[in-house]
């Protein structure tokens, strides 16, 4: 049971991480740093870069796919589900709704990169779960580029989250933010969307004996393996798409 899961770069190992720790699969990952930030990048360059990847996995044999990136899922799922009808796509969206809602909030700001915003999706799908939830959406493009570059993203995190005071939760609409969600010092309800597909998946999981990760970037693989490390414990390897 081969699993595919991708992203831009690093924020997609936090999806990976939550779906390793419950489930032994073999997974593959893909970082495409060679075109991170996909937080600025058209819908036009996100399909080429997603159909890129997806075209690999199934080289591989792979038939599940998990899109460890609020902005591809954004922009790009609903187009990849009517390409390729054989393949399984479980993005990371959906799940993160579906968990925010159940802590039964009125007030949120949702942070998540521009190409995600412009789709309006978060605000959207929540308010067609709850219409009188506020929702408040705010695009954080510097925190991605830090983040890859293992900078501390504290001052710059704290500059955008401070004219918001009335909220009672935040969602981090992107896989990179879990990375940083121990920076909010707000004693209010985070949800993030890493860890809320463990929820989503298990229909599409058929675990085995032995847990199998293979990680690779598009781009430099010892600046990736030196995040890589620490958030997961591996190293990855280059890989040229
Ligand atoms: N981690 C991704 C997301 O969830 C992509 C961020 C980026 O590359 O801008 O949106």
């Amino acid at each position: 049971m081969k699993i595919g899961i991708f992203d831009s770069g690093v924020g997609g190992l936090t999806v990976l991480k939550s779906l390793s720790e419950k489930y032994n699969a073999e997974y593959i990952y893909i970082g495409d740093n060679k075109n991170c930030p996909y937080g600025e990048k058209t819908k036009d360059e996100l399909l080429k870069y997603a159909i890129r990847i997806v075209n690999y996995f199934i080289q591989q044999g792979i038939s599940v796919i998990v899109i460890a990136c609020n902005t591809c899922c954004a922009n790009v799922l609903d187009d990849l589900r009517v390409m390729y009808k054989k393949i399984t796509f479980i993005g990371v969206i959906e799940s993160t709704i579906n968990r925010f809602i159940k802590q039964n909030k009125n007030n949120v700001l949702v942070i998540d990169t521009n190409a995600t915003i412009k789709t309006n999706i978060y605000e959207t799908k929540l308010k067609e779960k709850n219409n009188n939830l506020v929702v408040t959406s705010l695009a954080t493009p510097l925190l991605v580029p830090l983040i890859e570059e293992g900078i501390d993203v504290k001052n710059v995190l704290d500059n955008y989250l401070e004219p918001y005071k009335d909220i009672d939760s935040i969602i981090l609409g992107c896989t990179h933010y879990k990375l940083i969600e121990d920076k909010i010092d707000r004693n209010i309800t985070i949800v993030n969307s890493s860890d809320c597909i463990v929820d989503n998946i298990k229909d599409f999981i058929k675990p085995v004996d032995k847990l199998k990760i293979i990680i690779y970037t598009t781009g430099d693989k010892y600046k990736f393996s030196k995040l890589s490390t620490r958030i997961i414990g591996l190293k990855a390897k280059h890989i040229d798409i």
